[in-house]
């Protein structure tokens, strides 16, 4: 199918994970894919195994965004789609969260999310054509966890920014939405992982059993299990969609 046909998007932190499944699901969809990462070598890597383009951006730093997002455009020729993908986890007890870890994680998935956005709808008024915005937030956004204050804040932040942005953009014919994975497998739940195992004396790998037993399909999620609705949201298909937040979760949380 090519429901991407003629489209250009960019999608940050795809060089791994989640990000690499959408840029691979939009190329075989017709796009053409610039993959923004603060690793480039991995970015490079991933561009070159699915027929992307690397940029290099660091989501934290606004120069870098500038940077980045010019470079996109200027490789792509425009920017109809933007995912913003790139994010990090941290977990703590709340008596023992750093100004460090609170900034870093704010820094990368809040402030990377608004930012990034804010320089490609630029490009997109400036064009006059439109174009679809995805953020990336989580069930993590939906509600509170005793050890996951900090991440799950950005995320709640995630899910309010889409709902203004949105609702601020689509007067310029921009759609702003956002996907809430549950639990996807990989190597950012490799870091979930080795977080509860500390915090909660769990052995290595227990922790991802039991979040796979706890959701209601039954598995754990792979990054293609959201490459649908990440399609989907980039398509004209999804134009009267504004401002709104789907779960892709296997049942977990209900909106
Ligand atoms: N995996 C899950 O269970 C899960 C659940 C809910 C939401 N999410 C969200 O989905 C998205 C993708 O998750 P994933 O599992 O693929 O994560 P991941 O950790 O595997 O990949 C994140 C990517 O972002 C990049 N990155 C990190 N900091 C960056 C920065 N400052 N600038 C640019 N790039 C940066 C990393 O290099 C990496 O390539 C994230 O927004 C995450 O919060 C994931």
């Amino acid at each position: 199918m090519t429901r991407l046909a003629g489209k250009c998007a960019l999608i940050t932190g795809a060089a791994r994970g989640i990000g690499r499944a959408f840029a691979e699901a939009y190329i075989r969809e017709g796009a053409r894919v610039a993959i923004a990462d603060i690793d480039l070598d991995r970015a490079q890597a991933t561009a070159a195994d699915i027929g992307a383009v690397a940029v290099h951006m660091d989501v934290s730093d606004t120069a870098s965004i500038t940077a980045g997002v010019a470079d996109a455009v200027e490789r792509l020729g425009q920017i109809d789609i933007l995912i913003n993908n790139a994010a990090i986890f941290t977990a703590a007890p709340i008596a023992e969260i750093t100004e460090d870890d609170y900034a870093r994680c704010f820094d990368i998935n809040v402030k990377g999310t608004l930012f990034t956005l804010q320089a490609v709808a630029r490009d997109m008024i400036a064009r006059g054509e439109g174009g679809k915005i995805i953020n990336m937030a989580s069930q993590a956004g939906r509600r509170g966890e005793p050890l996951v204050g900090v991440y799950c804040a950005t995320k709640a932040a995630v899910i309010s920014l889409t709902q203004s942005a949105g609702l601020n953009l689509i007067e310029h014919g921009i759609n702003v939405n956002a996907i809430a994975p549950g639990v996807v497998d990989g190597e950012h739940w490799d870091g979930v992982d080795a977080f509860f195992a500390k915090y909660e004396n769990k052995a290595p790998g227990q922790k991802k059993r039991e979040v796979g037993q706890a959701v209601p399909f039954g598995r754990m999620g792979v990054a293609e299990d959201l490459t649908g609705m990440a399609v989907f949201l980039a398509s004209a298909e999804a134009d009267y969609i504004v401002s709104q937040c789907f779960n892709v979760d296997g049942g977990q949380w209900m909106s």
